[in-house]
C-alpha cells in the first residue's frame, strides 16, 4: 500500500519514520515534508492547505491511507473531501475537528456532557467580559476561540493585563477572526498531561499518557509555545486517574459528539490538568500532540498501520496497543528567538553523531536543506527522543543527543522529564 503523510513538522517526522516501517507499506508520501523526512519518504511539494492539489495527488498514485497531521486541513475538511472520493483517510471531519478549532464549543460540549473543566463563559462584547473577569480572582485565563497557532491563551496576571488581552481579541488587534470570540476561565493549579486516544466514533482505544513543557524556559517559565518536550508514560496518570479519564473525558465526550451529530473519528487529544484525584479537561485538539508523538510513535511497539486503516474504516473494535516496556523523552532544540521572531538559516552540525547513538532518533520539524547541509527553518528546529529503560536513562540519552547537536542561537529546555523523576 501507498501512505500519504500530511504536514512538515516533528509529529509527522514520527509518523512516517512507524509507518514506513510496516510490512503493509510499500511506499510513504510526505506533503509537503522536510529534509529529515525526505531520508525515508517522497516529499510532495503541496501545501497542507491546497486540498485540491493533495486530493489529485492522492487520486493520481492510488493513495491507499492519508494521514493528516496537522489540523488546518482538517479544519478546512480534508477528511470529508477524500471520503466522498472513496478515498482512505485518517482523521477528525471538519464538524468533529470543531472540538479544536473553536474553544467556545469544546467548553460548551463539556458542559452539557459533563465532561470536567474550568468555570468559564463566552464573550463577543468587550464591556460584559469585562465584568465577568471581575468576577475571577487573578491569574485569569483569556483564550482567542478560534485556531492561533498554540499562541491564543493568555494566562494575565494582573486586571490590566487582562482587560487589555480581553480587548486586543475582541477589537481584532490580537489573532483577526479567531479573536472575535473569547473564552474567560478561571485558572486551575496542577500538573498537566496530555490524553491521547484512538476512536471511531464508538469505541475508545487510549495510548500511553504523556507529557508536554508548553513554557520555553525550564521549570515552565516564559511564554508558552508549541511544546519544548514531552516525555511517556507520564506517572502524574495513574491508574485511577487514567480509568477517571476514559470514564468522565474520553467516554462523555465520544458519545457527546456523536449525540451532536459531529461523530469523532481519528485521534482525540485532551490536554488535562491533574490535581491529586482531580482532573479537569483544559482543551481537546482534534489530532497527535506535537512534540508528544514522538515519544509515543518510539514506544509503540504494534504496528501503526492497521490501527490507522482501521480507525479510518471506522471499527477499531478489535484494535489492541502494545507498548515498549521502556520511557521515551523527546527534547525539542528551539531556534534562537523562538517563540518569538526568530532566525532562519543557521547551519546546524552534529547531526552525523547523533546518527550512530543508540535507541536515538532525531526527527526534523523546522529544517531546511542548502548544498547539502541542514540548516535552520523553523521555531522548533529538532525533537531529539530516546529510548531508555527508565526515564533516568531516557533523559541522559536524549541530552547526550542534544549535547552533540549545535547552531547559532540554539536553545532548549534542561529539564524535560524532571517531573516524572520527581515521582
Ligand atoms: P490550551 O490551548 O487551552 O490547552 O491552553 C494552553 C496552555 O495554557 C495549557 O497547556 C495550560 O498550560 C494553560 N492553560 C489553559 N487553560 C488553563 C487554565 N484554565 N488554568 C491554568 N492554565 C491553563
Ligand atoms: N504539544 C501540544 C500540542 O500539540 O498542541
Amino acid at each position: 500500500m501507498k501512505v500519504l503523510v500530511i504536514g512538515s513538522g516533528g509529529r509527522e517526522h514520527a509518523l512516517v519514520w512507524k509507518i514506513a516501517q510496516s510490512p503493509l507499506v510499500e511506499k510513504v508520501y510526505c506533503a509537503p515534508g522536510n529534509p529529515g523526512i525526505g531520508r525515508i519518504a517522497e516529499s510532495v511539494p503541496l501545501k497542507v492547505d491546497d486540498l485540491p492539489g493533495l486530493l489529485g495527488f492522492a487520486l493520481r498514485e492510488g493513495i491507499g491511507l492519508t494521514v493528516v497531521g496537522p489540523e488546518l486541513p482538517l479544519s478546512l475538511g480534508i477528511v470529508d473531501l477524500f471520503e466522498e472520493h472513496g478515498l482512505k483517510v485518517f482523521g477528525a471531519r471538519k464538524n468533529a475537528a470543531f472540538i479544536e478549532a473553536s474553544k467556545a464549543f469544546a467548553k460548551d460540549l463539556m458542559k452539557k456532557y459533563g465532561v470536567p473543566t474550568a468555570a468559564y463563559q463566552v464573550f463577543s462584547e468587550i464591556g460584559p467580559a469585562i465584568s465577568f473577569l471581575d468576577t475571577l480572582g487573578l491569574p485569569v485565563v483569556i483564550k482567542a476561540d478560534g485556531l492561533a497557532a498554540g499562541k491564543g491563551v493568555i494566562i494575565a496576571q494582573t486586571r490590566d493585563e487582562a482587560v487589555a488581552t480581553v480587548t486586543d481579541m475582541l477589537s481584532g488587534n490580537a489573532f483577526g477572526a479567531a479573536g472575535s470570540r473569547v473564552v474567560i476561565e478561571e485558572f486551575l493549579r496542577g500538573e498537566e498531561a496530555s490524553f491521547l486516544a484512538f476512536t471511531d466514533g464508538r469505541n475508545i482505544v487510549p495510548l500511553a499518557s504523556a507529557q508536554d513543557h508548553k513554557a520555553v524556559f525550564d521549570n515552565d517559565t516564559g511564554p508558552n509555545t508549541g511544546g519544548m518536550g514531552a516525555y511517556s508514560p507520564a506517572p502524574v496518570v495513574t491508574p485511577v486517574i487514567h480509568d477517571k479519564v476514559m470514564e468522565e473525558v474520553m467516554r462523555r465526550t465520544v458519545d457527546g459528539m456523536a449525540a451532536e451529530g459531529r461523530p469523532y473519528r481519528g485521534v482525540l487529544y485532551a490536554g488535562l490538568m491533574i490535581d491529586g484525584d482531580k482532573i479537569r479537561t483544559l482543551e481537546f485538539n482534534a489530532r497527535f500532540g506535537d512534540p508528544e508523538c514522538q515519544p509515543l510513535l518510539m514506544r509503540l511497539k504494534s504496528d501503526i498501520v492497521p490501527v490507522l486503516l482501521a480507525t479510518a474504516e471506522g471499527d477499531i473494535s478489535s484494535v489492541q496497543l502494545e507498548w515498549h516496556d521502556k520511557a521515551a523523552v523527546c527534547v525539542v532544540m528551539a531556534a534562537c528567538g523562538y517563540p518569538g521572531d526568530y532566525s532562519k538559516g543557521d547551519e546546524i552540525t552534529g547531526l552525523d553523531t547523533t546518527a550512530g547513538m543508540e535507541e536515538l532518533f532525531v526527527f526534523h520539524a523546522g529544517t531546511a536543506e542548502k548544498e547539502g547541509r541542514f540548516v535552520t527553518n523553523g521555531g522548533r528546529v529538532l525533537g531529539v527522543t530516546a529510548l531508555g529503560d527508565t526515564v533516568k536513562e531516557a533523559i541522559d540519552r536524549a541530552y547526550a543527543g542534544v549535547a552533540a547537536i549545535s547552531w547559532k542561537g540554539v536553545h532548549y529546555r534542561t529539564d524535560i522529564g524532571k517531573k516524572a523523576l520527581g515521582r
